[in-house]
């Protein structure tokens, strides 16, 4: 993985990362980083077009969590369940077809639960969403590069960063 830098906000958003992977492997290497740090509760947003690599990102996420059956994107449903040291509730929001069937869905149930959260294409949704969130934006650059760009909003998020960043010798 090669670092591109660390953007640093004067406003609230104090800690942003933007990072380039130039393989599947590396995108999942680094969601295996949000998994192992993962703590109860969390939700991870991403955001990014078809084929920008959410679903493998979170294949990593998946891996760090300890998970071992891991299948894919819960593309025709709306969310999957996995048990592991902490659960993934891995939700897509690709093929809904009506906001209200995220109130059916009843997040907040999810949120409170034994795992984390990961929402595929949580732009859809977001501002249905919890304000506090660690978002990821990840953007289409080469046939195998991709940036993905980190936004935590609120202290839990902030703080993950920031350990990240010590992981990733961002600093
Ligand atoms: N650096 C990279 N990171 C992630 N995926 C990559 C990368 N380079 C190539 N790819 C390919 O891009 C595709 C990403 O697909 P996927 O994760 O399903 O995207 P999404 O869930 O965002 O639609 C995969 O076929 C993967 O092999
Ligand atoms: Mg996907």
């Amino acid at each position: 993985m090669r670092i591109i830098r660390a953007v640093l906000h004067e406003e609230v958003r104090t800690s942003d990362i933007e990072l380039v992977t130039r393989s599947l492997e590396e995108t999942q290497r680094i969601g295996a980083d949000i998994g192992e740090g993962a703590e109860i509760g969390d939700l991870i947003l991403l955001v990014g077009d078809l084929g920008a690599g959410k679903t493998c990102f979170t294949q990593g996420i998946a891996r760090g969590l300890g998970l071992a059956d891991y299948t894919s994107s819960p593309s025709f449903v709306l969310v999957k369940e996995y048990q592991g040291r902490l659960n993934l509730y891995h939700i897509d929001f690709y093929r809904l077809d009506d906001i209200r069937e995220i109130a059916e869905l009843g997040m907040s149930d999810y949120l409170n639960r034994d795992g984390i959260c990961v929402v595929e294409w949580a732009d859809r949704a977001l501002d249905l969403l919890p304000e506090e969130h660690l978002l990821i934006k990840f953007e289409h650059l080469a046939v195998n590069e991709r940036r993905l760009r980190f936004e935590p909003r609120g202290q839990r998020y902030a703080g993950f960063v920031e350990e990240l960043k010590g992981k990733w010798n961002l600093r």
